[in-house]
C-alpha cells in the first residue's frame, strides 16, 4: 500500500482521502496513486546513492505528471520510443537528463531524440549504430548496451541479462567489444558509458554485483576510457504482504564496494553509475479500486467479476503475477474467492484472494502495488475504455490521466 495507507472503521484512506469516496467521486474502475510515495521512492534513490545519476524508468508509468514530479526530484528520465519521449516533451522534461533506450529504435524514434537534443543514446545493435552514425552531426553521447550473461533470478520474460535473448551486445560472443570499436568508428558519435539491465522484478543484490564484476572486466579489456556505467533497474516490488521490499541500502553498499574494489584491482577509473529504477518508484504508490458487478458460486470457489480485467492489468496472465485484494467500505467474515475480470477469456483472473463471505455487487475492492505496468500495458481489449488516474496528495485528489471514453475509442476508425 502507499505510504501513510491506513484505515478508518472499514474503509481504507490513501493520501488521506477514504478510499470509497474516491470511487464514488471517480467512478470505477480507477487507478489511485499516491504523490508523496512515489517522490519518497525515488528520493530514497538519490539518498542511497548520492554519487549516481538515477534515471527514472519512463515505461513504469509513461505519464507527464509522473514525469515532472520525477524532474522536480532531480531524476534523469528513461525514454524507449518516440511517444515516451512525446509525453517527456509535454512535460517540459530537460533534454540534457534523458537517455533513449529500446532494442528496435525506428529512424523516426532516433530523429526525434536528436531533434529534441536526448542527453544519450544507448545502442543496441551494429545495424543501429550506422544508423545513428548516419542521422546523428555532431558527437551525439551514446552507450552500448551489454548483454553481461547474468541470471537475474527472475519471470523468464523480463530476464533481459543471459544469453540468447534479443537485448544488447553479448560479452560472451565478443560482440560487446566489437561494439565499442565500431562507435569509435562513427566521427558523429562520441562513446560516454556502457549499459546493461538484467532484468526486472529482481531480488538478489548478488545478480547486480557479478553484472559489476562482468561490466569492470570489460573495461579493463576495452583500453577506451569509459566514463559512465548504467547498470539498469530491476529492483524488486511487494506485491503480497509476505514480500518485502528491495535492500536498497545493501545494494548501493554492495555495489559501490564491488565496483570500487574491481576498478582498483583492474586499474580504471571508477565510472560514473547509473540505476534505472521503474517499478521500485511507483508500484506500491497505485491501488486500484473496482466494483463489484458479479457473485459466482462454482462448484469449488467463488468468483467475483470486477468492472476491470485483464485490459487494465494483464500482469497475471503474461508472468503469473500475484495480488491481494481488499473490500473496502464494510467488514464481515473472510471466505477465499476468486477475482475475476470482465475479459471473454477464462485466464482473466485478477487474483486469488479473501474477501468477506456475503461480498456482492457494488461493494469496492482496493488492490494495492498497481502503480508500475499497469496504465502502461493497459488496451482496450473488448473495446474496453481504459481507467484514469487520479494523483492524491494530502487530502487533495486530481486526474492526471482521464478516464478513456468511447469517443476516443471512435476516434481510430475509418
Ligand atoms: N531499464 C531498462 C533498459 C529497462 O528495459 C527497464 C524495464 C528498466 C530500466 C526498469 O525496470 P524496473 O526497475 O521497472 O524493473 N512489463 C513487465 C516489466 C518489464 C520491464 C521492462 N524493462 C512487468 O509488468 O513486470
Amino acid at each position: 500500500w502507499p505510504d501513510g495507507t491506513h484505515l478508518s472503521g472499514a474503509d481504507l484512506v490513501i493520501g488521506g482521502i477514504p478510499a470509497t469516496r474516491l470511487a464514488a467521486r471517480f467512478g470505477t474502475p480507477c487507478q489511485v496513486l499516491d504523490e508523496a510515495t512515489v517522490r519518497s521512492r525515488a528520493r530514497a534513490f538519490a539518498i542511497a546513492l548520492p554519487e549516481a545519476e538515477v534515471v527514472f524508468a519512463g515505461k513504469s508509468l509513461p505519464c507527464p505528471e509522473v514525469y515532472r514530479w520525477m524532474a522536480q526530484e532531480g531524476l534523469s528520465l528513461d525514454v524507449s520510443s518516440a511517444g515516451e519521449l512525446a509525453l517527456a516533451r509535454t512535460a517540459g522534461f530537460p533534454a540534457k537528463r534523458i537517455v533513449m533506450h529500446g532494442n528496435v529504435k525506428t529512424s523516426e524514434d532516433l530523429k526525434a531524440a536528436l531533434e529534441y537534443g536526448v542527453s544519450r543514446i544507448v545502442v543496441d545493435s551494429f545495424d543501429e549504430i550506422a544508423q545513428l552514425g548516419a542521422l546523428a552531426t555532431h558527437g551525439q553521447e551514446v552507450m552500448i548496451r551489454v548483454t553481461p550473461g547474468v541470471d537475474a533470478h527472475t519471470h523468464a520474460a523480463i530476464a533481459t541479462g543471459v544469453e540468447d535473448q534479443k537485448f544488447g551486445f553479448s560479452l560472451k560472443t565478443g560482440a560487446a567489444l566489437e561494439a565499442i570499436l565500431r562507435v569509435a568508428e562513427q566521427p558523429s558519435l562520441r562513446l560516454v558509458g556502457l549499459h546493461c539491465h538484467i532484468g526486472s522484478q529482481v531480488r538478489h543484490v548478488a545478480s547486480y554485483e557479478e553484472t559489476v564484476r562482468r561490466m569492470v572486466d570489460l573495461i579493463a579489456k576495452c583500453g577506451v576510457r569509459i566514463e559512465q556505467l548504467d547498470l539498469g533497474g530491476g529492483f524488486c516490488a511487494p506485491y503480497l504482504p509476505t514480500e518485502s521490499t528491495f535492500d536498497l541500502f545493501g545494494f548501493a553498499q554492495r555495489v559501490r564496494g564491488t565496483l570500487n574494489y574491481e576498478c582498483a584491482l583492474h586499474r580504471v577509473p571508477v565510472p560514473r553509475i547509473l540505476i534505472e529504477p521503474g517499478r521500485s518508484i511507483v508500484a506500491n504508490a497505485g491501488v486500484t479500486l473496482y466494483r463489484v458487478c458479479a457473485v459466482k458460486h462454482g462448484e469449488n470457489r467463488t468468483f467475483v467479476a470486477v468492472d476491470g480485467g485483464m485490459s487494465d492489468n494483464p500482469r497475471p496472465a503474461l508472468y503469473g503475477a500475484k495480488y491481494a485484494v481488499r473490500l473496502i467500505g464494510r467488514g464481515g467474515k473472510l471466505q477465499p474467492c476468486t477475482v475475476v475480470g470482465r475479459h471473454c477469456e477464462a485466464g482473466d483472473v485478477l487474483a486469488e484472494g479473501v474477501l468477506p463471505a456475503d461480498v456482492h455487487a457494488g461493494d469496492v475492492l482496493a488492490m494495492p502495488a498497481t502503480g508500475a505496468y499497469h496504465h502502461a500495458l493497459a488496451s482496450n481489449y473488448n473495446q474496453v475504455c481504459r481507467p484514469p488516474i487520479i494523483a492524491v496528495n494530502d487530502g487533495v485528489a486530481r486526474p492526471i490521466v482521464r478516464r478513456e471514453t468511447e469517443e476516443d475509442l471512435l476516434r481510430r476508425y475509418l
